[in-house]
């Protein structure tokens, strides 16, 4: 059907329409298979045969999918079909690592292939919708959700958002592999105050539209379907009722005419931020904004129709979400195929490949962090390894804080990897200590183990609900004894390899400073015990690197390495310039960083033209060497500065990057190009704008200034 034909029928529908059935159009409710948010499952069948529901979240599995459209369909005086929403964030039932761990990776083709594997088990349960992806620029550990960001980088951010709308939605809305995509949370949740969740966020507009807008413009850019505003506010302005952003720049501004879809009971908590007196005025807000679609407040089917009467909105308000939600369903092709019945199947094959990919994208995404003495990778099985530490042993934390439709008991775990990668070693496993709790009776029994061993592997962190939603930390280091527990294994000199799992960067500086070997393994998902065996033992060399600064300690945050300059810039000679005096400025590592089993060195960096004009591209060349014994990928990172503007520019923005595969001993030149608008600024008045004068380039592989190679063009009028 074209798009005409859509509208015609939409039109039509929306005649016959009465004023309960067009609110049911914007309705959403949980089934009770999982509740994410305070408001407990209503009794979805009743307000269904009613009439007075659009879609459902939660709910997935043909047969109970299938049981409710057919009511949606065949029992409602209009059959209209729903659309089954679900936060199918990083994985369905293949769970691939968080978005914080696969972030890291800088790899774009793979966070597309991930989404679109993730697109296809979801469809094949029913699932029409994802809530996701969580596209929060996120610069605090101390915020939970961190874990499902793609780290502090506004540029980055944006890639990865392009990446996963094109993932799920695949090229045609109405194929049966497709899933709508939402970008979420629009905008700024990231910037929570204090790192704690749900707390108010004030943010300069600049800070605003230049770091936190963005990654939702490239999400639309890339055709996301729906959108999900932040619970947050904006300088007191709750996102769910932002006129400013959701009206006028959204909608209006950047042509976005996909379906806005509440946070959970966010359009009823209008009132708890003290902007709306009661339901009705809630509703009205909300939908004035352009909220589409009200998830569990109930404030649309309880306070619209009050709202109509006290005039607070009209008809053609509520007209415009309706016809919003039917044009999903249509672009869904719902209508037509309301149940769905070529989605695809599930097949032995295809859930092996899609494990396959999930251990490459796991081993992608693992973070080497330490490696003195070239403690790993362990090259040859040892005889006796002591898998010791709270997480080495528990497969189902490994699914991290969002697992979607993922079983733990599916996960395989450190332990369970190491034993496959080493049938020949004896592996005892001890947890010594639990994450919570002060038992040290686990102690003894552990260092027994250790000091028998030939290898420790010391697997430490959090547990997976201390990240995520509701999860924020006020001092995000290693939880319970296992300081203590770690020093003690530290002290009997054996060699030891750290498997950090989290959420978040977490502060354990004296950690850093003494383990000769740390991994960050975040939460890797379906396959992390296999990819970090592949690791440590060498069948794969890291190649990730941190999409977030890595604090040294909580005072230091927020870090992030694109910060202005400052009038009095750091100098550790000099009092009175941007530092502290009882910690460095320094984080415990940078954004980029990540070792790998060799060295890669950089050399010969040249920009062309030297004088930039608009239309040009800036085509940046560097050589690029494995100096080292071991073959590996290593991401070159392009950033640049503007060192004079009509305002302030940071002293490193990321704006291009590039893989390149060397065997020992091979040089290769890599290519970046550069089109001449990612120079453009927002200048004072927040217009974008190409402002001619000297132009500083960077490459390198992290955001530390001894690691970059530079050079200079000039953009001339
Ligand atoms: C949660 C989250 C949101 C999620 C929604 C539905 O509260 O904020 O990210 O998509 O509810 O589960």
């Amino acid at each position: 059907m074209t798009r005409q034909d859509h509208a015609t029928r939409i039109e039509k529908l929306l005649a016959a329409m009465m004023l309960g059935e067009k609110i049911g159009q914007l309705n959403m409710l949980t089934a009770d298979l999982a509740v994410t948010g305070p408001g407990m499952p209503a009794d979805y069948m009743a307000e269904l045969k009613k009439g007075r529901l659009g879609s459902m979240l939660n709910l997935y599995g043909v047969p109970l999918m299938r049981q409710v459209q057919r009511v949606a369909v065949e029992e409602t005086r209009l059959g209209i079909p729903l659309f089954f929403g679900y936060d199918v964030v990083h994985g369905h039932r293949t769970v691939f690592p968080i978005p914080l761990a696969e972030a890291g990776a800088f790899d774009p083709e793979l966070w597309e292939k991930t989404a679109r594997i993730a697109a296809i088990e979801a469809a094949a349960e029913g699932l029409t919708l994802t809530f996701a992806p969580m596209i929060d620029v996120a610069r605090d550990p101390r915020w939970g959700r961190i874990a499902e960001s793609a780290g502090e980088d506004t540029w980055l951010t944006c890639r990865l958002a392009e990446a996963k709308v094109k993932g799920f939605q695949g090229k045609n809305l109405a194929a049966q592999d497709a899933i709508a995509a939402t970008a979420k949370h629009l905008a700024g949740y990231g910037a929570v105050m204090a790192g704690r969740e749900y707390a108010q966020v004030e943010l300069s507009e600049r800070a605003f539209h230049e770091i936190y807008l963005p990654p939702f413009r490239a999400a639309v850019a890339a055709g996301a379907a729906a959108i999900m505003p932040a619970f947050t506010d904006l300088a007191g302005v709750p996102l769910t009722a932002h006129v400013g952003i959701l009206r006028d720049t959204v909608r209006a501004r950047w042509g976005f005419d996909g379906v806005m879809i509440s946070d959970y009971n966010a359009i009823a908590e209008l009132m708890a931020h003290g902007i709306a007196g009661d339901l009705a005025e809630a509703a009205a807000l909300a939908l004035k904004a352009g909220v589409d679609v009200d998830m569990m407040a109930t404030a649309y089917t309880r306070g619209l129709p009050v709202a109509l009467e006290r005039g607070l909105v009209a008809m053609s308000d509520i007209d415009a979400c309706v016809r919003r939600v039917l044009a999903l369903k249509a672009a869904l092709g719902l209508f037509d195929d309301p149940y769905r019945a070529q989605a695809p199947v599930m097949t032995a094959e295809r859930w092996t490949e899609h494990r396959a990919v999930a251990r490459d994208a796991a081993r992608r995404s693992i973070v080497l962090l330490v490696n003195r003495n070239d403690r790993l990778p362990i090259a040859s099985p040892p005889a006796r390894v002591a898998l010791l530490g709270p997480l080495g042993d528990i497969a189902p934390e490994m699914l991290g804080p969002w697992s979607g439709a993922g079983r733990g008991e599916e996960m395989v775990s450190y332990a369970a990897g190491l034993r496959a990668a080493w049938p020949q070693s004896r592996i005892d496993a001890a947890r010594g200590v639990e994450v919570e709790g002060e038992a040290r009776s686990g102690i003894k029994p552990a260092l027994d183990l250790a000091r028998a061993a030939d290898l420790v592997v010391l697997a430490l962190g959090e547990l997976r609900w201390m990240s995520g939603e509701a999860g924020s930390r006020a001092k995000p280091g290693l939880p319970g004894l296992q300081n203590e527990f770690a020093r003690a294994v530290l002290d009997l000199g054996r060699p030891v390899v750290v498997l950090l799992s989290s959420g978040r960067p977490l502060m354990v500086p004296w950690l850093f400073e003494r383990a000769e070997a740390v991994l960050a393994c975040w939460y890797l998902g379906s396959e992390a015990g296999h990819a970090v065996a592949d690791v440590v033992t060498g069948r794969w060399n890291p190649s990730a690197r941190l999409p977030v600064t890595w604090p040294v300690e909580v005072g230091q945050i927020p870090i992030f390495y694109s910060r202005l300059p400052t009038g009095r810039p750091i100098d550790p000679t000099f009092r009175y310039s941007s530092k502290y005096i009882d910690m460095p400025n320094e984080p415990m590592f940078a954004f980029g960083h990540g070792l790998s089993y060799t060295r890669f060195a950089y050399s010969n960096l040249r920009a062309a033209p030297a004088q930039l004009r608009e239309k040009d591209t800036l085509a940046v060349e560097v050589d690029v060497a494995n100096e080292g014994r071991a073959a590996g990928e290593e991401t070159v990172l392009l950033f640049v500065r503007d060192p004079v503007a009509s305002v302030s520019r940071p002293v490193l923005e990321l704006k291009g990057m590039a893989k390149v595969f060397l065997a020992p001993g091979e040089r290769r030149s890599v290519r970046l190009s550069l089109a001449c608008d990612a120079f453009a600024i927002l200048d004072a008045k927040l217009a974008p704008r190409l402002e001619p004068g000297a132009l500083e380039i960077y490459v390198g592989p992290a955001a530390r200034a001894e690691a970059l190679l530079k050079t200079s063009v000039k953009l001339v009028a």
